[in-house]
């Protein structure tokens, strides 16, 4: 998938070890769609010559102030101006030293104080300077001036020790880009997603369970918090890794779930209601473990409460958006299911496509009818509900 197509990214490289890896970053990014120009300090070009960023990103690489091929002669200007982002990896700790204190001595440096687009710094430096004082406070100025961070990791470092200070591996630099230049067509505004499985405990190890993954709503919430949304993330056991800057509630059983989503859902704009929510749960379960030696096991059920009906039939409801898996007739239920709940927008797909699967294709059901998405990955078709969600509230 191409997203960063159109979009012109300025890399920086400056003189640390980590350098090496803007070659894999350089070509990640291409990779999606990018036009990437590519400007070193004399230091950058120490560690990975400049012929190899070149050559991975088919543009001519900069490094003098005194570029006589930039028609104006101003390369700062021309090159800073037409670009989405300045991303500056690796950022040493002199270049945060410089940024922070507003110098521009070379053509990087020039280039960051000329800029009128977003920079971001993936910082790589051994742990101890990392940890100075002086480069801490280098780093507050950088935030309070508005510059993004993504990194630095810990780990091994090319000195041998082991710290805070390693640059983020270039897929994630390449992933938090992609993030950062989606369309920010849900600015500030309040989300809760459900994501991933509830558990309804029969005793004190066992249990009922749906199947989920919770890839669809993590890809949900990732898409939301990426179209600048403020995200609530609430969600069952799952094996994956909440998306940075969402705010994430663990709960168990469908009650925990409807309990979270009740103390959210009042400054909510939004409510996407994708968890996989057991339909019944254990009455009086047992604390024990119950004994194999017991004859016969009767089990009394009751039903969950249906959390999205409950949030639907609120009087100041947030957009409402539900999920319909299917095994068969998904469109026909689906619209069933969006009347009997009482909500503007169902999302159906078939369970054999969507069940732990990385792709699916949805179906976005509202008053105007019914839209077929084509099959992609889960995050691709998330960002497309994001922009059919935007469409459809702003049309309200
Ligand atoms: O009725 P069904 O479970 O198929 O409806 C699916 C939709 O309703 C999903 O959006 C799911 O998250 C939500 N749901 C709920 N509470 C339940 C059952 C389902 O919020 N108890």
């Amino acid at each position: 998938m191409n997203e960063l197509n159109g979009k012109r990214i300025l890399l920086g490289v400056t003189g640390g070890i980590a350098a090496y890896k803007a070659a894999e970053l350089v070509r990640l990014l291409t990779k999606e769609g990018a036009d990437v120009r590519v400007v070193m300090t004399n230091s950058g070009t120490e560690f990975i010559p400049p012929l190899t960023l070149q050559a991975l990103s088919g543009n001519p690489v900069h490094t003098s102030m005194w570029d006589q091929s930039i028609p104006n002669g101003m390369p700062h200007i021309e090159l800073s101006r037409d670009c989405d982002l300045v991303l500056v990896a690796p950022a040493t700790a002199n270049f945060m030293a410089k940024l922070a204190a507003g110098r521009a001595d070379d053509l990087l440096s020039t280039l960051c104080l000329a800029r009128d687009c977003p920079l971001i710094l993936a910082p790589a430096m051994n742990k101890q300077m990392w940890e100075n004082s002086s480069t801490q406070r280098n780093l507050d100025t950088l935030l309070q001036d508005g510059i993004h961070f993504v990194g630095p990791d810990s780990g091994i470092q090319a000195c041998g020790e082991q710290g805070a200070g390693r640059m983020s591996e270039p897929g994630l630099i390449a992933s938090e880009i992609i993030s950062w230049l989606q369309p920010k067509l849900l600015q500030d505004r309040n989300v809760v997603v459900t994501a991933g499985p509830t558990y309804e405990a029969i005793d004190a190890v066992r249990g009922i369970t749906n199947a989920s993954s919770g890839k669809m709503g993590y890809a949900v919430a990732q898409a939301a918090r990426d179209a600048g949304a403020n995200v609530t993330l609430i969600s069952g056991k799952t094996s994956l890794v909440p998306p940075s800057q969402a705010r994430f509630i663990s709960i168990i059983s469908a009650k925990d779930m409807l309990d979270a989503v009740l103390n959210e859902v009042d400054h909510a704009d939004i409510f996407i209601s994708v968890a996989a929510v057991a339909d019944f749960s254990v009455r009086n379960p047992s604390e024990r473990k119950i004994k194999k030696s017991q004859q016969k096991l009767n089990i009394e059920f009751d039903e969950t409460p249906d959390i999205l009906k409950t949030v639907a039939s609120r009087k100041n409801r947030p957009f409402c958006v539900g999920f319909a898996a299917e095994s068969e007739d998904v469109e026909e239920y689906a619209k069933k299911k969006r009347m009997e709940k009482g909500i503007p927008l169902i999302v159906a797909n078939l369970v054999t496509e969507a069940l732990n699967s990385d792709t699916n294709s949805l179906i976005l059901i509202d008053d105007d009818g019914s839209k077929t998405l084509p099959p992609s990955s889960k995050l691709e078709q998330a960002r497309l509900l994001m922009t059919h969600i935007s469409r459809l509230i702003t049309k309200q």
